[in-house]
């Protein structure tokens, strides 16, 4: 049976309208996940939540635990997760508060363990990561989104970068040039993980601010805050209306 669960970033901590049934505290052979899984039912469905920072949001995006989250999440039976990630904008249509469902990524983090086939292995593994994130799911977002008219940008290019610290304008330009449109710092490792345990993994991404040197404003916490705020009760909905016809 298909179970979804959604990791929560930057300003989705805890899901408002969420039922909470129970909050399971799971320990898992990579680790302790950022937070206990809570076991709930939103817009009646089921649902499983684990806020990617901890709650409250104290584990910084190089910190995270990425296997433990990733490992937690497929033992308690999440078959498809949903990734909610606060982005930087790069490209014109990128703008702040739009909601973006990203179809490619490039890596440019380094040094966080980022695969499960580390050690004892009985085989060398490479998964296929030719399409990083799920196109079933991606297509029961995007038709969601369609149907209840919520403005979702449907491609684009996830430039993931190590943090905490905020780009460089110089950095944002050779992402630019790379042809991401999009800068955060928390899709991978989680959504190549996902893809080793088989599970369907999406991004839902919401841009919060300009990347560096796109505006002459600085960026600053209150901007971030204030679009995070603006924009997480459209993403909000948009996974209740996925999970009333998830199945
Ligand atoms: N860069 C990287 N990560 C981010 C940004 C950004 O501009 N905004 C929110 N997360």
């Amino acid at each position: 049976m298909n179970k979804l669960a959604i990791i929560g970033g930057s300003g989705l901590t805890q899901i408002t309208g969420l039922e909470i049934i129970e909050e399971k505290a799971i320990e898992t052979q990579w680790g302790k996940p950022s937070a206990p899984i809570t076991v709930g039912k939103f817009n009646t469905q089921d649902v499983f939540f684990l806020p990617r920072h901890g709650d409250p949001h104290l584990i910084p995006p190089h910190k995270i635990n990425y296997r433990a989250n990733i490992a937690a999440l497929y033992d308690i039976g999440a078959t498809h997760i949903i990734g909610v990630n606060a982005v930087g904008g790069i490209t014109t249509d990128m703008t702040p508060c739009r909601i973006v469902i990203p179809d490619q990524l490039i890596d440019y983090t380094h040094g966080r363990i980022d695969t499960f086939h580390e050690s004892n292995l009985s085989e060398v593994v490479h998964i296929d990561f030719t399409y990083p994130y799920s196109i079933s799911l991606r297509e029961q977002l995007l038709q969601t989104a369609n149907q209840t008219n919520i403005d979702v940008a449907s491609k684009a290019i996830y430039g993931v970068t190590q943090g905490p610290r905020l780009e460089t304008a110089a950095e944002i330009k050779r992402l630019e040039q790379d042809g991401c449109d999009i800068v955060g710092m928390t899709s991978m490792p989680e959504a190549s993980l996902a893809r080793e345990l088989g599970t369907e993994y999406v991004c839902c991404a919401l841009v919060v601010n300009w990347a560096a040197g796109k505006t002459s404003e600085v960026i600053t916490m209150e901007i971030i805050e204030q679009n995070l705020s603006q924009g997480m009760s459209q993403i909000i909905t948009l996974l209740g209306a996925l999970l009333d016809n998830f199945e």
